[in-house]
């Protein structure tokens, strides 16, 4: 059972083939490398014992995609997970993130179309809900879209309603998009992780390596948050949780058991924790003392977000198990193991 997967060098698509090779499944990962390394590949076979198959183009360039499925008629489904996620980036390039975000996702779905591809998993996020109102947190899967805060937000709502329309235009399609909530973490093995290019935007990476001596000081962003500490929340998810989800959205597809064409799920766990929480689980779990300081709020933050996970966990079957302490721990063991050349990454 063959599945391409888009996306499959960088963060979240690497842990996902892991996954899905594990299970079984036969992957072809499609990687323009814009955003992640080769070398994945050869973590990836290290972890699983299998290396998958590799092409790399970019799939924003339709003759290319056609071309691609035109040599491959044995994909039963597809895990589209490349995009561009810089979200301070999408506001300065909108145009960058509409036409790569926008035309892999149309190219992909024309393709699905002429080669009779029947499922596409489709990675969404939870940036769709902006920040919900007190009613609606936790937030559930028909709490209402919000006007998006940035072109990177916009470019997932615009791919929901793109997947919606071409279901219901073209018969024998079936999506699933997964809203992800805050993915941090690393495999269990520390071959695997998330490898920000540059200065990091993201909470995790910032303070793993601070604590390694290559940031400074983490500045958190604002203790003036209506919460219990000041900091603002939001439910981390551990990668390989989330990894799992896509494998049992494909079983789902594949297996006939979509209630809808179209269906979405939250994927989080359901607890939110704030800035301050995070610091003290990582500075718990290391033994090491974070230099941070408070500074003033990002802009385009929101204050809080935590998702009702009950949707995906009664429909999909499907729970994040592992806690914030594992969270902090294994992004720990992955950035030491990574800067110690332990890795298959320079
Ligand atoms: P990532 O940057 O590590 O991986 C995305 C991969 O897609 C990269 O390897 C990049 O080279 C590739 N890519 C981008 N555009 C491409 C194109 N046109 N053709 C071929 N390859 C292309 O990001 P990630 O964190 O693994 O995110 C995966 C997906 O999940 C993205 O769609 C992202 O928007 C979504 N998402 C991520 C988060 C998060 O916090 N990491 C949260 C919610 C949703
Ligand atoms: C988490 C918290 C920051 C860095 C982003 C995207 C979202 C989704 C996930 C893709 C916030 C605070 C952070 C730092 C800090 N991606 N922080 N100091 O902003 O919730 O979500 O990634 O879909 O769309 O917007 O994640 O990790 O950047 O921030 O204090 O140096 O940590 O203010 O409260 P965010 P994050």
């Amino acid at each position: 059972m063959r599945i391409l997967v888009t996306g499959g060098t960088g963060y979240i698509g690497s842990h996902t083939v892991v996954e899905l090779q594990k299970k079984g499944f036969e992957v072809i990962i499609v990687d323009a490398l814009f955003n992640s390394r080769k070398e994945s590949l050869d973590a990836i076979e290290k972890i699983s014992g299998i290396r998958p198959q590799f092409e790399c183009f970019d799939l924003a360039d339709s003759t290319l995609t056609d071309d691609f499925f035109a040599r491959h008629n044995d994909i039963k489904g597809i895990i589209h997970f490349a995009a561009h996620k810089a979200v301070g980036e999408s506001v300065e390039q909108p145009i960058k993130y509409y036409r790569n975000n926008l035309d892999s996702l149309m190219n992909i779905l024309d393709a699905m179309r002429k080669y009779s591809v029947q499922n596409l998993v489709f990675s969404s996020s939870c940036t769709v809900y902006g920040q919900p109102d007190a009613e609606h947190l936790p937030v559930s899967e028909r709490a209402p879209i919000k006007k998006a805060e940035s072109p990177y937000g916009n470019t997932k709502q615009i791919a929901e309603e793109i997947i919606s329309e071409s279901i219901s235009a073209y018969k024998g399609l079936n999506a699933i998009a997964l809203r992800y909530f805050n993915p941090v973490g690393a495999h269990d093995s520390a071959m695997l992780g998330e490898l920000p290019l540059g200065v990091p935007n993201n909470l995790m990476p910032f303070i793993t390596q601070t604590a390694y001596g290559i940031r400074k000081c983490l500045k958190v962003f604002g203790d003036d948050y209506p919460t219990p500490d000041g900091t603002a929340i939001r439910d981390y998810i551990h990668i390989m949780d989330l990894a799992k989800a896509h494998v049992i959205a494909v079983e789902r597809m594949i297996g006939e058991r979509m209630k809808n064409s179209f269906e979405i799920f939250n994927l989080g766990t359901g607890t939110g924790y704030s800035v301050l929480e995070v610091i003290k689980s990582f500075e718990k779990v290391s033994g090491v003392k974070l230099n941070y300081e408070i500074v003033g709020r990002r802009s385009g933050d929101i204050e809080k977000v935590w998702a009702d996970p009950t949707y995906s966990n009664n429909e999909l079957g499907w729970k994040a198990e592992r806690c914030l302490d594992e969270m902090t721990l294994s992004a720990w063991k992955w950035e030491q193991a990574y800067r110690k050349g332990e890795t298959c990454f320079e």
